[in-house]
């Protein structure tokens, strides 16, 4: 297996007490149909800042939105990660953007909207936000990506910086390994990057869309599609690249994701991809798949940002 080799990273050049003024350039929806999930890709131009050409694909920017909650307090920072290539989107170096969902719940007959969320899914182009950052030093491509192969998993949002990576492997590092993306949402509406992704795996043989759409349909057994049900049901594409000494995981999206993940490793036969923290039992359907943590933890080959 290579040596995986993190790149140095900057943090919080820009604080909470120290945010700088970047302009929106875009906004726009990115599933491809209409659904009540609305997730927006926007886009800043920070040229004249010192975030041009210093944040990395898998780091997070941080935004301030205007305004005081009903206590009266400002409201709080929110980090989104950022879905642009280390290049920058469109190759601009001062190009950075994000994914967002618009959040809205409904509590007691109330509609409650997200104070970030919303604030940035109305933003046109030519306003200005306060953000902050880069955040995150470890989701991160290794320096030498093009040694390893990868498989993503997201949920929902947590698609953002694999936007940002496939670009990066694909469109300019000539990546000649594999890559595999499992891509879990509830129904087709909400496919991110619907088209982008498409596109990709019908270019390159060596990139693997695979969705998995948890509210139409169940498999056989009676269970859902989640992420991890792709790892019995699509065995045969994704077994032999995680058989392979130099492939990666990286897990982004829905916290819990994840320990549904580390299960099917295990019950496959992946163990590597995991740290063991206590002896585990000999039917891993014994252990509550909440309570897996308890027992393992990512490795070093698995790279994780839940939420
Ligand atoms: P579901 O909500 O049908 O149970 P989004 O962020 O767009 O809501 O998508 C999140 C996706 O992750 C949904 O398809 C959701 O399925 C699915 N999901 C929910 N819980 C888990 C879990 N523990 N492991 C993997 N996927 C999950």
């Amino acid at each position: 297996m290579s040596e995986i080799k993190l790149p140095e990273v900057e943090l919080n050049i820009y604080s909470k007490s120290n945010p700088v003024e970047v302009k929106v350039v875009e906004n726009y929806v990115v599933t491809k149909e209409s659904s009540p999930n609305i997730v927006r890709h926007i886009t800043f131009d920070v040229s004249g800042t010192d975030l041009v050409d210093r944040v990395r694909v898998g780091q997070s920017i941080g935004v301030l939105p205007p305004g005081v909650d009903e206590k009266g307090r400002a409201h709080k920072l929110r980090l989104y990660s950022v879905s642009s290539p280390t290049s920058g989107e469109k190759n601009q170096k001062h190009l950075i953007s994000t994914t967002v969902k618009r959040t809205i719940d409904e509590y007691q007959s109330k509609i409650y909207l997200g104070v970030a969320s919303n604030y940035l899914s109305d933003l046109k182009p030519g306003d200005t936000v306060k953000v902050t950052g880069p955040s995150g030093k470890r989701f991160l491509l290794p320096e030498n990506a093009k040694d390893f192969n990868y498989i993503f998993f997201a949920t929902g949002t947590g698609i953002a910086p694999f936007r940002g990576m496939i670009l990066e492997l694909f469109e300019e590092q000539d990546f000649q390994n594999e890559c595999a993306l499992v891509f879990g949402c509830p129904y087709r509406t909400d496919l991110l990057y619907a088209d982008f992704l498409d596109e990709m795996h019908d270019r390159y043989p060596n990139f693997h869309y695979i969705k998995s759409i948890s509210r139409e349909g169940r498999r056989k057994d009676g269970t859902k599609h989640y992420v991890q049900t792709k790892l019995v049901d699509d065995k045969e594409l994704l077994a032999p690249i995680l058989a392979k000494e130099n492939t990666l995981i990286y897990i982004c999206g829905m916290k819990g994701m994840e320990t549904g993940i580390y299960k099917e490793l295990l019950k496959q036969g992946f163990p590597d991809y995991l740290e063991i923290r206590k002896a585990l039992p000999e039917d891993l359907d014994d252990i509550p798949t909440g309570d897996l943590k308890k027992f393992v933890k990512a490795s070093a080959r698995t790279f994780e940002e839940v939420y």
